[in-house]
């Protein structure tokens, strides 16, 4: 199926995990990627995998200029047509154990690399005749999540943010839709024990941890055209944990 021929993605945050996912199933589905990412040896690398139909860029999501650079990639690859705000840390500390330089990280980077993001692509998605930006929040912008006060904080902040950009950006043809995943088996969440993994696994009614692509799908159908009129949705991609 050749459902993103002509379209080219950013994601942020694609060199491994998620991202990565996205980027390959995107290329298989006739897409071209940029994978920006702080990940210059494993970004290099799955791009190689990719082919002509991929090209990694240095990017960290804080700093304005290495999304200019990520977007002008993007252009010299025929245009700018989705981008996701896939890029993210978590460190996960309870309310007492978070001191502000923690705070402030995880803000500069899920949150203010999301707002710069958007920020940078509008024009060039403008001149590709609209597109679509996929904000990569979490469970834990839907509701508390245990011990991590930061993170919890900047992925309620996404889903806010997307609602926000939305309704600023449909007159311009652009989409905003947040996607809330539940754990999924990356390497983020190797800082979990394994009875912390334990935990997250009974809560889950569909019985089993996610994987990278069971998000990856959910995030090309909002990319594509099938989902031409959805704008400040929120989906739940987590087996069914929120509930
Ligand atoms: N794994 C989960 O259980 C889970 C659950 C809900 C939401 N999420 C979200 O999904 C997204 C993808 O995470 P993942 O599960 O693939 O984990 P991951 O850690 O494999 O991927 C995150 C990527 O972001 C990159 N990154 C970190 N800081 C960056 C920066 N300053 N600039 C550019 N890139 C940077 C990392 O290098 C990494 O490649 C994140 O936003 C994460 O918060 C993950």
């Amino acid at each position: 199926m050749a459902r993103f021929a002509g379209k080219v993605v950013l994601i942020s945050g694609g060199a491994r995990g998620q991202g990565a996912a996205e980027a390959r199933l995107l290329v298989a589905e006739g897409g071209r990627v940029v994978i920006g990412d702080v990940l210059e040896a494993q970004g290099r690398a799955l791009a190689a995998e990719l082919g002509a139909a991929a090209r990694f860029v240095r990017q960290d999501v804080t700093r304005l200029e290495d999304w200019a650079a990520a977007v002008e990639a993007a252009e010299s690859m025929g245009g700018l047509h989705g981008m996701v705000n896939n890029a993210g840390i978590y460190v996960p500390k309870p309310l007492m154990q978070t001191d502000a330089e923690l705070f402030e990280r995880h803000m500069r980077v899920n949150q203010l690399g999301c707002f710069l993001g958007m920020q940078a692509v509008v024009p060039a998605m403008e001149r590709a005749g609209g597109g679509s930006i996929v904000n990569i929040s979490s469970t834990a912008g839907l509701r508390g999540s245990p011990g991590a006060l930061a993170y919890c904080a900047t992925k309620w902040a996404l889903r806010g943010m997307t609602k926000a950009a939305a309704v600023d950006l449909a007159p311009r043809g652009i989409r905003v839709n947040s996607v809330h995943p539940g754990p999924i088996d990356t390497d983020m969440v190797k800082v979990w024990t394994n009875e912390q993994r334990a935990v997250r696994l009974s809560q889950i009614p569909i019985g089993r941890i996610g994987e990278a692509e069971d998000v990856a799908r959910v995030v090309l159908f909002l990319l594509s055209e099938e989902s031409a009129y959805m704008t400040g949705a929120e989906l739940s991609v987590d087996g069914g944990a929120s509930l």
